[in-house]
């Protein structure tokens, strides 16, 4: 049913000619007057007849009428005008969005102000706003509690320097050197605080913007993103973590397609051809897994050529993750058990094997490559103390140390990047292109 969003976009062409404003008490929403007319259980499309040729593409009227049905073939109601009046006029000419025109997205990016008028953008958006509520109802329902963490910090949780530094402007006057005393950042994870409060409530859950200095122009990094993360008390396998992954993923996926399937719809078939099939196959099969070692040894005996030579040790490039999910038939597949120069200091060290690696997880799909990183946390008092004095972190991380020395429990956690979520199930190339106002180097409009 595209009743609502046609008629929305047909009220935008309509009439200059003006009329009396009704009262406030006789308005109703264009999505309410379909509603009604979905419980008679009329299957309802609207279309709205502009017969005023004058009227512009893009202007706002206001209109008042009867939704009747429709004799047409192509739509089961349609709204008779009987007052139409224009709210606030459209200059065409200069007005980058066409009428009828499918504008390429990189064509939309250009105008952050005027994009989200248009079906693409529209629908990315709904579809982001549903999928911020299935995930917070995904949580809730399993017994998470949500904590606001804070925005400004003074760690580095991630510990590769990929930091926004925050400072008052010239003009405030403080007394001291420094407002906060330390150096202030603003967060790339809420992780750590997490932490603290898993200490308290068991299962937590934060879902707010993140930031990071990267000076990346690529499609799947942005400097600020949302970020949903979650920290669980009293798991002691990453079995445990990556059963509670694939399941925000499913649970959230099959949300989005039951609340705005029109809008997934529109993306599928006019964004991602092909899309609707790929996620259907990622949400139907079981997520695979395979270890960092065994991903190294597929990557060696591929006959790709990559620009960087997969080797024990080396991280995974972009190019890697893609070839690994070819490789794994288009099935998200969780890479297990990372060595442990790759990874931050607060990973749990794995006892077994020779090679040294922690109990990392990164789940890798179809389009995209990395969306989720998470771990088991080290939580054993005198391991943590030695690694931190190895990276020289033990001043900065007594607080952290505190927590395995007050009641420490085996727990883990996991970050998944939302914009890369919606690149994931809409087929969307360009990061850019999923979140509202954009954040990239040498970017930073409106
Ligand atoms: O793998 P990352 O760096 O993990 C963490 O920050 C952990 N502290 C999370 C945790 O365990 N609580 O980031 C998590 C995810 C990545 O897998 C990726 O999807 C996304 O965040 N991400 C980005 N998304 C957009 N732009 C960027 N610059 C991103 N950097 C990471
Ligand atoms: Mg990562």
């Amino acid at each position: 049913m595209l009743g609502a969003r046609r008629l929305l976009g047909a009220l935008r062409l309509c009439s200059s000619v003006s009329c009396p404003r009704p009262r406030a008490s006789a308005k109703m929403r264009v999505r309410e007057a379909l509603r009604v007319q979905d419980a008679s259980g009329e299957c309802v499309t609207v279309q709205f007849f502009c017969y005023y040729r004058e009227l512009t593409f893009g202007s706002s009227v206001q209109v008042q009428g009867q939704l009747v049905i429709s004799q047409s073939k192509r739509q089961t109601v349609e709204l008779k005008a009987e007052k139409i009046e224009v709210i606030g006029n459209c200059e065409a000419k200069a007005f980058p969005i066409k009428y009828k025109e499918r504008h390429p997205l990189e064509y939309l990016r250009q105008y952050p102000h005027l994009r989200c008028r248009t079906n693409a953008l529209g629908s990315i958006l709904r579809v982001r706003s549903e999928a911020t509520a299935a995930i917070h109802s995904y949580f809730k329902d399993s017994g998470f509690v949500h904590i606001h963490t804070p925005v400004l910090t003074s760690n580095d949780c991630e510990g590769a320097g990929e930091l926004f530094q925050v400072e008052p402007s010239s003009k405030i006057k403080v007394p001291e050197e420094s407002f906060f005393d330390v150096p202030a950042f603003l967060t790339v994870s809420g992780q750590l605080h997490l932490e603290v409060m898993s200490g308290a409530f068991t299962q937590v859950f934060t879902f707010g913007p993140t930031f990071r200095a990267e000076n990346s122009q690529s499609r799947r990094h942005l400097a600020e993103f949302y970020m949903v993360e979650a920290e669980i008390s009293f798991i002691e396998s990453l079995q445990d973590l990556m059963q509670v992954m694939e399941g925000l993923f499913k649970a959230t996926t099959e949300m989005v397609l039951s609340h705005c399937p029109e809008d997934v719809e529109l993306c599928h078939q006019f964004i991602a051809s092909g899309q609707k099939g790929r996620l259907e196959h990622m949400l139907k099969n079981n997520f695979l897994i395979i270890s960092y070692t065994e991903a190294i040894e597929i990557l060696k005996q591929a006959s790709q050529n990559f620009a960087f030579t997969p080797k024990w040790g080396a991280d995974l490039q972009t190019e890697h993750e893609k070839y690994l999910v070819r490789h794994c038939g288009n099935i998200p597949v969780f890479v297990i058990n990372y060595p442990s120069e790759l990874k931050p200091f607060y990973m749990r060290e794995n006892e077994d094997g020779p090679q040294h690696t922690v109990a990392a997880v990164d789940l890798l799909v179809p389009g995209v490559g990395e969306l989720f990183g998470g771990s088991l946390r080290e939580e054993r008092y005198h391991v943590l103390e030695q690694r931190l004095a190895r990276s020289g972190l033990t001043k900065a991380y007594q607080w952290y140390l505190d927590l395995r020395k007050f009641g420490s429990v085996p727990h883990g956690g996991f970050g998944m990047g939302f914009e890369r979520y919606l690149q994931c199930i809409l087929g969307v190339d360009n990061i850019k292109d999923v979140i509202p106002f954009p954040r990239f180097t040498h970017s930073c409009l409106l």
